[in-house]
């Protein structure tokens, strides 16, 4: 059974109902199922599935039956989740949606809400043994980022969890690791033989991971304004992309394997000393479009931001992993809102040829080979190399191999969370984020954010809504005689 705190929610309705309903459809969801909504409104159940039914997306991958099955199974109790009456309710009620439905004991707690519950919840179903697993049954809870906002209070988060439950109880998610292509991130390297023993100092000459928005911070702005992009994207979406694209092979594809060694990664990501904060990392603010763009506010006239806001909207960084596989190799990882394309990809740019052959001939420029894997919003692979341009004379251009997702596996419907509820529900936390790994990433960040703290930004903004983010991050690349690779560039 799923008891879904947070049920009324905007993450409820646009991704997680959707998602069961996708999961049955793919007939991984047993009849033995049930959904209990809990949210403050008062309402019955009757009341909360007239209005999921009609808040459900209605298509031909989402049939009236299919949904009529997912509307039996559901049922909504009203509370206020820091009263401890509630958990008395809630075990009555769980017993007798079990006798009903046989889910046998097992239930997830998903909480989507805002962070601030998070411990509150917790230590209230651990008090009232709501967390308890008896012979084969499970107990698990689900909680989404962010996950305290320095190290210290993602330490203090973790504690509170770990007093109540297992660390084998804990599905922490990063929804990027729900994304069909950023799993595909390890198929890619580990299923083939080709790719793996080039994948280091000896053949990359840099790695580029790009995630960039056209949204602005559209309602979020009361959360974003105290956040900023370096804490709300870095030490979790990028940094997952960085430790799955830096990793070593695992010995298996155990979930622990996988997730110790994507820590390595992180454990290897050297601090940055407060001069390298100054050199290695940009951020940036917008400000409203340029003239003849389409219009955009800037981030200061941005709904519930505050009008003075010296918070980045705009990160970009420099790391180095520091270990055999990738000693110099920089790691150039940039994100930010309203930026000219949405787009995420993972750039992997290889070494020129050793021996520039055909120097003297119209090619002594012979472009590097670059592996870009496309993340959204076109899933796909693309390898760029040399090709000789016909005719008499040698001449050499980029061409591209391509493959796209869509083409060769045509769209199914997905909102991302399928694989993590199915993989939590199975008891699988490869693609979940391990309490260590979160405060990992913390550890990287925090130097910076010292910093950025003690020198509040003086030049903000300083990019428009619409452009590819500040001159600066052009700047960190071409320092090193390096550009980045904008989606215009790569055809
Ligand atoms: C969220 C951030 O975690 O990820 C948002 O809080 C961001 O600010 C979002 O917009 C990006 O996710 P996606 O799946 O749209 O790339």
């Amino acid at each position: 059974m799923l008891v879904l705190f947070g049920a009324s929610g905007d993450l409820a309705k646009r991704k997680l109902f959707p998602a069961l309903l996708n999961l049955r459809r793919s007939g991984l969801l047993p009849n033995e199922f049930a959904v209990l909504g809990l949210a403050t409104s008062e309402m019955t159940s009757e009341a909360f599935r007239d209005r999921l039914r009609g808040e459900l997306p209605d298509s031909p991958e989402h049939p009236a039956e299919l949904t009529r099955w997912l509307l039996e199974r559901t049922h909504y109790m009203p509370g206020d989740f820091r009263s401890d009456e509630l958990y008395g309710r809630l075990q009555e009620r769980l017993r007798e949606i079990e006798a009903g439905g046989a889910t046998r004991g097992n239930v997830v707690f998903y909480l989507a809400t805002p962070p601030d519950f998070f411990g509150d919840i917790v230590d209230r179903l651990g008090t009232a043994g709501l967390t308890a697993e008896a012979g084969e049954s499970f107990r698990r809870v689900i909680i989404e980022k962010p996950f305290g906002d320095s190290h210290a209070s993602a330490r203090e988060l973790n504690a509170r969890l770990g007093s109540v439950l297992r660390e084998s109880q804990v599905y922490r998610i990063d929804h990027y690791l729900g994304k069909e292509t950023v799993q595909n991130l390890l198929v890619f390297r580990f299923a083939n033989g080709i790719f793996e023993p080039i994948w280091n100092r000896l053949y990359i000459d840099n790695v580029q991971i790009t995630v960039a928005e056209t949204v602005g911070v559209e309602q979020r702005g009361r959360y974003y304004d105290k956040a900023g992009a370096l804490r709300d994207m870095v030490p979790n979406h990028l940094f997952q992309l960085l430790a799955l694209t830096a990793m070593e092979p695992p010995s298996s594809f155990e979930a622990e394997s996988v997730r110790d060694e994507k820590i390595k990664v992180l454990r290897a990501i050297q601090p940055l000393s407060p001069e390298e904060v100054l050199t290695r990392t940009v951020r940036g603010q917008y400000g409203a479009s340029a003239e003849g763009q389409a219009p955009m506010p800037a981030y200061r006239a941005e709904n519930r931001v505050d009008p003075r806001s010296n918070t980045e909207s705009y990160v970009a960084l420099k790391l180095v992993v520091d270990n055999w596989r990738w000693a110099d190799v920089p790691f150039y990882l940039r994100t930010g809102k309203r930026l000219s394309r949405q787009h995420t990809d993972v750039t992997i740019t290889f070494r020129r040829p050793p021996h520039r052959l055909f120097e003297g001939t119209q090619v002594a420029d012979v472009t590097p080979n670059v592996l870009v894997l496309h993340l959204q919003p076109d899933e796909g692979i693309s390898l760029t190399f040399q090709a000789k341009i016909p005719g008499p004379v040698v001449q050499t251009g980029p061409v591209e191999m391509a493959f796209n997702y869509a083409d060769h596996f045509g769209r199914t419907p997905s909102t991302g969370y399928e694989t993590l509820l199915y993989d939590c529900i199975c008891g699988d936390p490869t693609l979940f984020q391990r309490a260590d790994s979160v405060e990992d990433g913390w550890s990287v960040v925090e130097p910076i954010l010292d910093v950025w703290r003690a020198l509040p930004a003086r030049s903000f903004p300083n990019y428009a809504a619409g452009s590819w983010g500040p001159r600066e991050a052009d700047e960190l690349l071409s320092r090193d005689g390096r550009s980045w690779r904008n989606p215009s560039d790569q055809g």
